[in-house]
C-alpha cells in the first residue's frame, strides 16, 4: 500500500456516509482521484453533498455497489492504489441492536484480517469510538443522534461513559495510515473518554441558552472514566481535535441543517 505514485486513484466504499463523506472531501483536497461507491446513485440526499465538494467535478467518480451482492466491488477496486472500506451493512436479527452491531463489526474485521493475510494485502484498520462532529450529509446519522437528543430538550442524560472521536480526525487518520509506509495493525481512535454528564456540562458552557437535562436517567453511580492511548495515532501525525471543539461544531452543524427543534 502506498499513497504516492503518479496516478493517485483510490476507492471509498459507502462514500455518502457520515465518516466517508469527510474522507472523500479530504482525499479530493489532497489531489486524489476518488472512486466512490453508493447503493443508490439516484438518491440526491446521498449524492448532492459529495458532488458539491471541491475537486469533485474533476476527480470524483460515483459508482453503484452493494456489499450484499457478490462481486459488486471487484471491477471498482481493480487498479486502485488503496481502498478505504467504510460501508457496513447491519441487518438486525436481534432484540439488542447494539450487541448485534458489535458482533458484526468484530466478525467483519476478523474476516478482513484473515483475507488480507491470505492474499498478501497491506491492510490497516482504524477503530474509532463514538464519532461526533459536523455533518456533510443532509441527514442525521446514528452516532450524532444522542447529541441531537440532548440539545433537543431531553429530560435526562444517559448514565454512560463513551469513547468520543471527531469525524474529521477519523477521516484524517485513514489518510495518514494510507500514506504512511510504516503504518500497521489496528489504530484505536479516541479523543477523550467522557461520561455523558461531562458532555452536558461542556454543552452548557458552550451554549448557555440551550435547555439541557440536569439529571441522569437513573441513580446508579457513574462508572469512573479511563482514557485510551492516543500515542499510535499521534505517531501517524494526527493532531486530535479537542472534544469541546467537536461538540461545538456538532451543535453548530445541527443548527445549520435545521435539525434543532428548539
Ligand atoms: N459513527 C460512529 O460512531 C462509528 C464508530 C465506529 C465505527 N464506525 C464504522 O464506520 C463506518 C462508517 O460509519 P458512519 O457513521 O459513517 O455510518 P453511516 O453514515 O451510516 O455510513 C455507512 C454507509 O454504509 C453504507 N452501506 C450500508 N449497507 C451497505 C451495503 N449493503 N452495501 C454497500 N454500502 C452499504 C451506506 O451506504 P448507502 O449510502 O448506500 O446507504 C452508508 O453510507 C461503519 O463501518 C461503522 O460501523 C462508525
Amino acid at each position: 500500500m502506498s499513497g504516492g505514485g503518479a496516478e493517485k486513484v483510490v476507492c471509498v466504499t459507502g462514500a455518502s456516509g457520515y465518516i466517508a463523506s469527510w474522507l472523500v472531501k479530504f482525499l479530493l483536497q489532497r489531489g486524489y482521484t476518488v472512486k466512490a461507491t453508493v447503493r443508490d446513485p439516484n438518491d440526491p440526499r446521498k449524492m448532492e453533498h459529495l458532488l458539491a465538494l471541491d475537486g469533485a467535478k474533476e476527480r470524483l467518480h460515483l459508482f453503484k455497489a452493494d456489499l450484499l451482492e457478490e462481486g459488486s466491488f471487484d471491477s471498482l477496486v481493480d487498479g486502485c492504489k488503496g481502498v478505504f472500506h467504510t460501508a457496513s451493512p447491519v441487518i438486525n436479527y436481534s432484540a439488542d441492536p447494539q450487541l448485534w452491531y458489535s458482533l458484526s463489526k468484530t466478525l467483519a474485521e476478523a474476516a478482513a484480517w484473515k483475507f488480507a493475510k491470505e492474499n498478501a494485502i497491506d491492510m490497516v484498520t482504524v477503530n474509532p469510538g463514538f464519532v461526533i462532529g459536523p455533518l456533510l450529509q443532509p441527514t442525521l446519522n446514528t452516532s450524532v443522534e444522542p447529541i441531537l437528543k440532548l440539545v433537543n430538550g431531553a429530560k435526562t442524560f444517559s448514565n454512560a461513559t463513551y469513547r468520543w472521536a471527531d469525524v474529521r480526525d477519523v477521516a484524517n487518520a485513514h489518510i495518514l495510515a494510507f500514506e504512511s509506509p510504516s503504518a500497521s495493525g489496528r489504530y484505536c481512535l479516541v479523543g477523550r473518554v467522557m461520561h455523558c454528564y461531562e458532555v452536558v456540562k461542556i454543552l452548557h458552557e458552550l451554549f448557555p441558552d440551550l435547555n439541557l437535562p440536569e439529571k441522569s436517567v437513573d441513580d446508579n453511580p457513574f462508572v469512573p472514566t479511563y482514557q485510551v492511548s492516543k500515542e499510535r495515532a499521534e505517531n501517524l501525525g494526527l493532531n486530535f481535535t479537542p472534544v469541546e471543539v467537536s461538540l461545538k461544531d456538532t451543535v453548530e452543524s445541527l443548527k445549520e441543517k435545521k435539525l434543532l427543534s428548539v
